[in-house]
């Protein structure tokens, strides 16, 4: 881990469906720590729902509000933040995340994400005539900013809960090599 860091906190980033929110939760449990969401921040600051920013406002104004929550994360002692999953395609949010929390992706293959959110309804990316597409075109897109996460796991084959643990295990680790 570089110096300037201050690992305090433990950031999941990756794909819609990759079970950000579900090992967020249980590492959040596990650790004792607050749990954050950024979509939930933006949605409780602004008091609209992510479609409605969306359709409303578009995808940019949307990414400056998810910038705006970025920022106030600084701030945060003992929390799990999840983020929405192209909030680290602007590198500036990851570099600010850095400097206090752990980054852990969360990988799943196109295939496991088409089977985790297809019955879902509340991703405005995924509002399109050929969703499968889109989460192959925006996974190949958004993949070399993922791997820029402390961390990268395979959630395919691995439920949440065994997932969870090896993200705590991974935090512990980095939160006692701090300096
Ligand atoms: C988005 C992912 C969503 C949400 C928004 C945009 C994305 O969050 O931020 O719909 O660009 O991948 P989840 O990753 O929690 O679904």
């Amino acid at each position: 881990m570089h110096s300037g860091r201050h690992i305090v906190n433990l950031a999941l980033i990756g794909f819609m469906g990759a079970g950000k929110t579900s090992v967020g939760r249980l590492a959040a449990e596990q650790l004792h720590f607050d749990y954050v969401d950024t979509d939930e921040l933006i949605q409780s600051h602004t008091k609209r729902s992510i479609t409605e920013i969306f359709k409303t406002d578009g995808e940019p104004a949307f990414r400056a509000l998810e910038q705006q929550v970025v920022k106030e994360l600084t701030g945060c002692q003992q929390t799990v933040i999840c983020t929405g999953g192209g909030l680290p395609t602007h590198p500036p949010n990851l570099d600010s995340l850095k400097t206090h929390a752990l980054i852990v992706c969360l990988w799943a293959s196109p295939e496991k994400i088409w089977e985790r959110v297809k019955n879902q309804s509340h991703r405005p990316l995924l509002h399109d005539p050929d969703p499968q597409k889109k989460i192959r075109e925006l996974l190949a897109a958004r993949e070399p900013f993922y791997r820029q996460a402390d961390v990268l796991l395979n959630t395919d084959i691995r439920s949440a809960r065994e997932v969870a643990q090896q993200v705590v295990h991974q935090f512990r680790v980095a939160a006692a090599d701090r300096p």
